[in-house]
């Protein structure tokens, strides 16, 4: 038996980032590391990088230069500090890293993840001299070699869990660095995604979201010849007893119907454990700038998939990624952006300044001024922000199923989330947290929805088509 050692993991990224970071603490558990919340006391430090802006890149360097501090207070106490850098930054700058912070012993791309407990041995043993360096791994599927969480650390992790069902993207949007840090679309077999969804399902978990950088271009293979899309995956996951909640992250447009196969959409019909929220992302309402994108829908075709989800489940809400001062965004482009949020009546909504990421296509179009981008940015999110208060306090006198996921600040008090993922703070038992039950929504405060348990169970169904709905 190894004496514990404390690892330190942080993730930067998406959620894909975020289940690779809990994967990587699960693949280092049998090493006899156990995880810790500060770098402080860590033996070994992983930062799971994102290289999506140039913002998120950048704080990676300034987290290294303070992690350089620890490791140099650490070795003079005689205690050894590794620092791994793995995730996208890796993926795209490796040797870049190794030049600039000299602390960092190992950078591992974001397919190689189950290497990791060796190329920490090799680093420990001090067999290489040189830095180690590992991103070129085949784009085979990585998750098969990763460990499965420990039943404790499924718990630990809560009712709600991630399950990654494909990786990386074909689509190359004009801006975008996926396709080049997470490599070619990948889906994962069917059989070890219900194989992990059943141990989640074992572990207490009742809601899971299948993630992929593109999900809904999953594409895996079924045991029976035939393939899955998302929607018969989606169908085969409810049957797991205790699966009582589903959802899916990210979606492309394009993809929300494949070789017209209406699955998906079906889907959104015939499940009831499939959540009426759709995170689609659109980046912009103007077809100049979504040609530009290489994103090869238009506004149109996105409306007429909106309105379609619509008229299968009149309940579902919308949330989008935006992104602003694209190269070459015009004044009416950007006008034509701010109309789509008041067509859709999106429910949330991110947003972004556009930032040129190195070896992208945008990155080498002229470039909109800075105070441009900002100025469409700050107007953009404050629409957004209207836009969601207004249905946040729709949502009030309607009665949610609400899933109870962890106790709340004050004494008495639980906390889960609506079907729409807005915090439900209530007043109740914590035999409740794990349990889905109803909730009358009677207030908006700092963007949560509070509520009363109700504690006979009927539902307002009509009327919370009718709020939601557009
Ligand atoms: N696969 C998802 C998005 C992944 S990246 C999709 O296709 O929608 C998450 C979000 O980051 C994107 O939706 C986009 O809005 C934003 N983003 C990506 N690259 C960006 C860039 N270069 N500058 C600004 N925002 C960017
Ligand atoms: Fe990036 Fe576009 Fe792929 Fe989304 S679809 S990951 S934005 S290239
Ligand atoms: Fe960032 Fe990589 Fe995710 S760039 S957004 S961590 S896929």
């Amino acid at each position: 038996m190894t004496k514990p050692r404390k690892l330190y993991v942080k993730s930067y990224g998406c959620q894909m980032n975020v289940y690779d970071s809990h994967r990587m603490a699960d693949t280092l558990a049998p090493e006899g590391f156990i995880e810790t919340a500060t770098p402080d006391d860590a033996d070994l430090v992983i930062l799971n990088t994102c290289n999506i802006r140039e913002k998120a890149a950048d704080k990676v360097y300034s987290e290294l230069g303070r992690i350089r501090v620890l490791k140099d207070e650490a070795a003079r106490e005689g205690r050894r500090v590794t620092v791994a850098v793995a995730g996208c930054v890796a993926q795209a700058e490796g040797e870049e890293i190794i030049r600039r912070a000299p602390a960092v012993d190992i950078v591992i791309g974001t397919q190689g993840y189950h290497r990791l407990p060796e190329m920490l041995r090799r680093a420990e043993r001090g067999e290489i001299q040189r830095k180690q360096i590992d991103t070129e791994f085949p784009v085979e599927d990585k998750f098969e070699h990763l460990a499965a969480p420990s039943r404790a650390a499924m718990r630990k992790r809560g009712v709600s869990a991630f399950i990654a069902v494909q990786e990386g993207c074909d689509k190359f949007c004009t801006f975008c660095v996926v396709p080049y840090t997470r490599g070619a679309e990948v889906s994962r077999p069917v059989a070890s995604i219900v194989a992990e969804a059943e141990r989640l399902a074992d572990a207490g978990v009742r809601e899971i979201t299948l993630i992929g950088q593109n999900v809904n271009a999953y594409h895996g293979d079924g045991a029976d010849g035939r393939p899955f899309t998302l929607g018969r995956l989606l169908h085969r996951l409810a049957e797991i007893p205790g699966v009582a909640r589903l959802r899916y992250s990210t979606s492309h447009p394009r993809d929300m119907v494949r070789d017209s196969d209406d699955s998906l959409i079906a889907a959104h019909r015939d499940l009831p454990a499939l959540m009426p929220q759709l995170h689609l992302p659109v980046q912009s309402g103007s077809d100049r700038m979504l040609e530009a994108m290489n994103r090869r829908h238009t506004r149109a075709d996105y409306m007429r998939i909106v309105e379609r989800l619509r008229q299968v489940r009149p309940d579902i809400a919308f949330s989008s990624d935006f992104i602003v001062g694209f190269p070459g965004e015009t004044d009416d482009d950007f006008n034509d952006t701010l109309r789509l949020i008041d067509d859709v009546g999106y429910a949330a909504a991110y947003s972004f300044k556009y930032s040129p990421r190195p070896g992208t296509p945008a990155a080498e179009m002229a470039q909109l001024p800075e105070a441009v981008k900002d100025e469409r940015l700050q107007r953009l999110q404050r629409l957004i922000e209207r836009r969601q208060a207004d249905f946040m306090d729709r949502c009030v006198g309607l009665t949610f199923d609400v899933l109870f996921e962890r106790p709340g600040r004050h004494p008495g008090q639980i906390v889960g989330r609506s079907p729409y993922l807005q915090p439900v703070p209530v007043v109740g038992p914590s035999s409740l947290i794990g349990e889905i039950a109803p909730v009358t929504i009677t207030e908006v405060r700092t963007n949560s929805l509070f509520g009363v348990l109700v504690h006979e169970p009927g539902r307002a169904a009509g009327s919370l088509a009718e709020a939601i709905g557009a």
